[in-house]
């Protein structure tokens, strides 16, 4: 049985990842240090229905330790995906230092012991539209210039690329990182707007809707990223990465490879709301916010190039991806409507 590596297991995507390959067959370890950056409960929650699958072994750990690295040895895995993370770019702005030790730190353990191992074929790891930063040019393709972050929180994700790419140039070490798009989906994280505007129409109270309500993003449903991360798992095809120069002589050993990972079908926030509105049967009170410091106006990905190497294909529309939140949101919080 094939052993996967799941950092951030307890998490919003690493849970649903890990439920996929508990599927798929593989022996799953998952770590992950239940942090209180939100509600430890829902992590616990995730963890329990994780832990009743046979093949399932978690590890509370802080994967920012240098000695993570034995453990990661002890498992020694044929696959590592790492899904842990100082998420959120508004908690970043207040709390830099989060994210250095969360996502630097511990994505250079992970480097080190992928240049060390000789059993593990892949890393792949989490990136996000937010290296696009002020780009302007839509949709956001791979080889636009990411060299514009507007906080720290693309900075860290970024510099994991540039990490990743130094580490295959010198070791042959493969890497496949994802830039993931706005997800949403059951078990979904409290500080993003489909769970806060959830919560706060179900309660009567305003929800704050930045830029005044013009922002357009690539919303992509939980099970659609999921899928993208196990194909990219499997996928026989070469790492060769296109926005690289093909005179480079470190192409040719050179294994790091970067996708864009969304829905390609930009969507209007306001419809996103209506689309709550709907399942809630109620009308939110929207509160217009100028434009938050930090934050992209509009996202939309090219995905052609995970198209292409995976064969990747979307498959939730917004309105069947709200529904299904809106449903597990009512079940887990015990909301009568
Ligand atoms: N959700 C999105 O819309 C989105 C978009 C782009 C990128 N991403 C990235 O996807 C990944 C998963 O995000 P998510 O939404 O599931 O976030 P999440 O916060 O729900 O999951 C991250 C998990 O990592 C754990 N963790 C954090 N620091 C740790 C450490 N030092 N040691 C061990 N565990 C630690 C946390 O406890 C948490 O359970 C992250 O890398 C995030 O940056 C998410």
């Amino acid at each position: 049985m094939k052993k996967v590596i799941i950092t951030g297991s307890a998490g919003f995507i690493g849970f649903h990842t890990a439920l996929r390959f508990l599927k798929e067959g593989f022996e799953v370890y998952g770590i992950d240090n239940l942090n209180d950056y939100y509600d430890p409960n829902l992590k616990e929650d995730r963890n329990k229905i994780l832990e009743q699958d046979k093949n399932f072994n978690f590890i509370k750990a802080d994967i920012s330790k240098v000695e993570i690295k034995n453990k990661y040895h002890e498992i020694n895995p044929e696959l590592f995906i790492n899904l842990a993370a100082q998420a959120g770019v508004r908690h970043s702005i207040t709390n830099p230092e989060d994210y250095i030790k969360a996502n630097i730190d511990s994505f250079l353990h992970i480097m080190e012991f992928a240049k060390d191992n000789k059993n593990l074929v892949r890393t792949l790891y989490a990136s996000t539209s937010s290296v696009y930063g002020g780009n302007i040019r839509q949709p956001f393709q791979e080889s636009h210039g990411v060299d514009h972050p507007l906080q720290f929180y693309a900075v860290s994700k970024r510099t994991n690329e540039l990490m990743a790419h130094a580490y295959s140039n010198l070791y042959g070490t493969e890497c496949v990182g994802l830039r993931f798009f706005t997800v949403y989906g059951p078990w979904g994280r409290p500080d993003m707007a489909l769970f806060k505007f959830t919560k706060n129409i179900l309660e009567d109270k305003e929800i704050d809707v930045y830029n005044n309500g013009n922002h357009s993003r690539d919303f992509t449903y939980v099970d659609d990223i999921v899928e993208g991360i196990y194909l990219s798992s499997i996928s026989k095809k070469e790492l060769i990465d296109s926005s690289f120069d093909s005179k480079d002589p470190s192409r040719s050993f050179c294994k790091s490879i970067i996708f864009n990972l969304g829905r390609g079908k930009p969507e209007n926030l306001e419809d996103f709301i209506v689309e709550i509105e709907n399942n809630l049967g109620k009308t939110a009170k929207r509160n217009l916010m100028p434009l938050q410091p930090g934050d992209v106006p509009d996202t939309s990905a090219d995905i052609s190039g995970l198209k292409d190497f995976s064969g990747y294909e979307p498959k939730t529309s917004i309105k069947i991806g709200v529904k299904n939140f809106i449903d597990w949101y009512k079940e887990y919080y015990k909301v009568n409507l």
